[in-house]
C-alpha cells in the first residue's frame, strides 16, 4: 500500500462531512491571527494598570547608582597632588578588602564630609560586582590600590599565578571606568623574593595596625590609631566592617585637630606610574 500522507487530512470515505461551523473555526485560526491575537493581548497586558510595589529599603549597587549622579564633593585629581608630605604632618590612611556595598559607600560620605583623603586597595572579584563604587572613588579623587584578585597568599603561589592576580584585578579596575592603580598591598603583608619579582607596582604595606577587624569597639580602633599616629605612617583598616566607618567618623576629626593631613599611599610615597619597590611609612 502506498502511503499518501497528503490525503491524511481528508475525512475518510463514507464519514459524514464536518459540519460547516468547524470548517470555518479552523479558516478563522490560521496561523498569522493567532500571532497577531498574542502580539495584542500582550500590549493590552503591558496597559493594565498594575499595584505598584514598594521599593524594598536597601538595594546597595543600584543605590550608588543612584547616589553617583547627585552633586558630590571633589577631591582635586589626581591623586599624586597633594600637601608635600616632608613639611607637614601626613597620615595616609588605607582601606582593604572592598568595595563592600555598605561600608564602602558610608565611608566615601564620611571622608567626603571632612575632605580627607584615603587609599582603597580593592579586591578585583569585588570590583566586578560594584564598578558603580570604584567610578564615585575615582571621581572623586581616592586613590584605589590593588589588593589582588580573590586575596590569596600570594607567597604560596607561583610567579605566573601572582602575575595573573595582580593583573586581572588591573584590568577589572580599568574596566570598571577608573585608572590602574598604581601601588599594590599584598593580602596579610605577605611578601617573598617571588612576590617581590612579579609584582610590577609599589608595594604599599603599613605601619599603625589597629585590626579594625577584631574591634569590639569603634572606640578601640580610635584609641588604638591615636596611640600610634606619628607623621609619615600608614594605617590598614578594611572597608568590610561596619564599625571601621563608625570610627573613622569620630576619629578623622580628632587627627585633623592634631594638625595631620590625611593622604593617599601615592602621596605620602610619591608613586608614579611604574614605581616599584617596598613602602610601609616616611
Ligand atoms: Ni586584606
Amino acid at each position: 500500500m502506498i502511503r499518501r500522507p497528503y490525503l491524511k487530512r481528508e475525512g475518510k470515505a463514507g464519514r459524514p462531512a464536518r459540519p460547516a461551523l468547524f470548517r470555518s473555526w479552523r479558516l478563522l485560526f490560521t496561523p498569522q491571527l493567532v500571532v497577531s491575537l498574542v502580539a495584542a493581548l500582550t500590549a493590552l497586558y503591558g496597559l493594565w494598570p498594575r499595584p505598584v510595589t514598594e521599593a524594598p529599603a536597601r538595594i546597595p549597587v543600584i543605590a550608588d547608582v543612584t547616589r553617583s549622579r547627585l552633586p558630590l564633593v571633589v577631591h582635586p585629581l589626581p591623586t599624586r597632588d597633594g600637601p608635600d608630605c616632608a613639611l607637614v604632618a601626613c597620615l595616609a590612611l588605607s582601606f582593604d578588602d572592598g568595595p563592600d556595598a555598605a561600608v564602602t559607600p558610608r565611608l566615601l560620605d564620611i571622608l567626603d564630609k571632612y575632605h580627607a583623603q584615603a587609599t582603597f586597595f580593592v579586591l578585583g572579584n569585588r570590583v566586578v560586582r560594584y564598578p558603580a563604587i570604584i567610578q564615585r572613588m575615582y571621581r572623586e579623587g581616592f586613590e584605589i590600590g590593588n589588593h589582588s584578585w580573590d586575596h590569596a597568599d600570594l607567597t604560596k603561589l607561583t610567579a605566573p599565578q601572582i602575575a595573573e592576580e595582580v593583573s586581572r584585578t588591573q584590568d577589572a579596575v580599568l574596566a570598571a571606568g577608573a585608572p590602574e592603580p598604581v601601588a599594590f598591598r599584598p593580602p596579610y603583608g605577605a611578601l617573598n623574593t617571588t612576590v617581590r619579582q612579579s609584582v610590577p607596582l609599589a608595594l604599599t604595606l603599613w605601619n599603625i595596625d589597629p585590626k579594625d577587624w577584631d574591634a569590639k569597639t569603634s572606640q578601640q580602633i580610635i584609641d588604638r590609631v591615636l596611640a600610634n599616629a606619628r607623621p609619615g605612617r600608614v594605617v590598614d583598616f578594611h572597608d568590610t566592617h561596619a564599625l571601621t566607618a563608625e570610627a573613622l567618623d569620630k576619629l578623622i576629626p580628632q587627627l585633623q585637630q592634631q594638625g595631620y593631613q590625611l593622604v593617599t599611599v601615592s602621596q605620602m610615597f610619591g608613586l608614579d606610574p611604574g614605581d616599584r619597590g617596598e613602602f610601609y611609612g616616611r
